[in-house]
């Protein structure tokens, strides 16, 4: 039998004043999975969230949580889940370690419990040497790990991560997707919101893309490359070279038309990728006296989406 998504919406709607912030939302995230609503300032994104956890009454439509409707069950959808957002919601003057005995007893946890349980999230999250420091001494980093710890209390089946790794530093963005990832493997439902392509797809499972409170494409990172096109050789020639000429050279290697692309010189030729291809292509151009600048194998990423999706035109080189 097919198990029930563990997160579903149907129509879902949000506006504030006149502009709607979400509209006609439909989303199906399956158990254990790791989807990731993707998109920029002012997508939607955060209000998707807040309606999910209770924060936000949906104007129309529906969602359920853990089999519990947002709207008719906040309580129970609010034991199921955890939510971590881009502002930390930690006390400055406590120590990492005393807030989340603090937020444990707030819980309902014993002051044992609590203890054991801090303990654990700290080591888990590499917070261990800063446990019993103020927060106020702690890194931006180091700030997003204990307050994704603090909604991990718990043990949440669904959790909610809205931009956890905006306005941190390259390296503190790659300790947070390993503490993600390892936070997956423990079969938690993960929401997770952010605007960076590369983020959705270390992470994700699915990736929804959304502009204007609308999704605009939504699947694997697999399948959303794959609609923007294979793979392509990129060539570029010097100023004056036979660019037809090059162009019937080229035909023979390519798996579908070659095409110039923006700026002087510049050939795509979508190609069937196989070791010593590139080799080939320079030796024939090469034997009928055409030089190459430069010439790079391109595999679609998410970036080739976006600009597909926002019509930015031809994905820069
Ligand atoms: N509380 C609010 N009051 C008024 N407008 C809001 C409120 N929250 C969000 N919005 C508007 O809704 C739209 C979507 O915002 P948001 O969900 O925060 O997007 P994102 O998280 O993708 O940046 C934006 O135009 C934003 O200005
Ligand atoms: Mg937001």
């Amino acid at each position: 039998m097919r198990q029930p998504p563990m997160i579903e919406t149907c129509g879902l709607a949000k506006s504030f004043g006149r502009a709607p912030a979400v509209s006609g939302l439909d989303l199906q995230i399956p158990a254990g999975s790791t989807f990731c609503l993707l998109g920029p300032n002012g997508a939607g994104k955060t209000t998707v969230v807040r309606m999910l956890s209770t924060l936000v009454r949906p104007d129309a439509g529906w969602a359920r949580v853990a089999g519990h409707d947002v709207a008719a069950d906040g309580a129970a959808v609010r034991r199921e889940i955890g939510l971590s957002g881009q502002y930390a919601s930690v006390d400055e003057f406590l120590t990492g370690r005393a807030n989340l005995v603090m937020i444990g007893e707030l819980c309902r946890l014993r002051r044992p419990a609590a203890r054991r349980r801090a303990a654990e999230l700290l080591a888990h999250f590499e917070l261990e040497p800063a446990a019993d420091r103020p927060v106020r001494t702690y890194s931006g980093g180091m700030r997003r790990r204990l307050d994704l710890a603090a909604s991990l209390i718990t043990r949440p089946r669904v959790l909610f991560l809205d931009e956890p790794t905006t306005g941190l530093d390259p390296r503190s963005r790659l300790v947070m997707w390993d503490v993600i990832r390892r936070l997956v493997l423990d079969g938690t439902t993960l929401l997770l919101t952010t605007q960076y392509l590369e983020e959705a797809d270390q992470l994700a499972d699915v990736v929804c893309v959304m502009d204007s409170g609308r999704v605009t494409a939504q699947g694997t990172p697999a399948d959303l490359k794959a609609s923007v096109g294979g793979t392509r050789l990129l060539l570029s020639l010097p100023p004056g070279a036979a660019l037809g000429r090059a162009a019937a050279i080229l035909a023979p290697h390519a798996a579908g038309p070659v095409r110039l692309t923006g700026g002087p010189g510049r050939l795509e030729v979508p190609v069937v990728p196989r070791p010593g291809i590139v080799t080939d292509v320079v030796k024939d151009l090469d034997a009928a006296g055409i030089p190459v600048d430069d010439i790079s194998m391109r595999r679609p990423s998410l970036d080739d989406v976006f600009h597909a999706l926002t019509g930015a035109g031809e994905a820069a080189a």
